[in-house]
């Protein structure tokens, strides 16, 4: 629905260039495993969910921790913990993507959707306040 679609929208742009390119790029690389879920190619998913998604979140994780740093964001070690804790879930789901069990692969794959969108959301949404001009 163009509504839903609009709020979405609202929601996501945190108004930060080099952070909301990095968001839509791992909203991008969910949309890719899924479509590589859809069209048969389990194994490649499996791959590119490991190497490719978990590396470039671990890569965003890194580069939006050194940014609230430099912007002062007095939460930025609260928020780290955020990140760590994803991480670390994302280390437990993987065997669920290796089983390559396609309806528990695409429950996890569904999981870490719902937790980076709600995670951009709110949590990350909590910085943008004190970015710098
Ligand atoms: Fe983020
Ligand atoms: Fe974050």
């Amino acid at each position: 629905m163009p509504g839903d679609l609009f709020n979405f929208e609202m929601e996501f742009r945190l108004g930060i260039r080099e952070i909301d390119e990095e968001h839509a790029c791992l909203v991008n690389m969910i949309n890719t495993v899924h479509n590589l879920i859809s069209s048969g190619s389990k194994e490649e998913a499996r791959r590119y969910f490991k190497e490719t998604l978990a590396n470039y979140v671990d890569e965003h994780f890194t580069h939006e921790e050194a940014y609230m740093e430099r912007i002062g964001f007095p939460q930025v070690e609260e928020h780290r913990l955020i990140h760590a804790r994803f991480k670390q879930t994302m280390q437990e789901i993987l065997p669920k993507i290796d089983s390559l069990d396609e309806s528990a692969f695409r429950a996890a794959l569904t999981d870490t959707y719902t937790w980076i969108i709600q995670h951009i959301g709110k949590t990350d949404r909590r910085y943008v306040s004190y970015q710098r001009p």
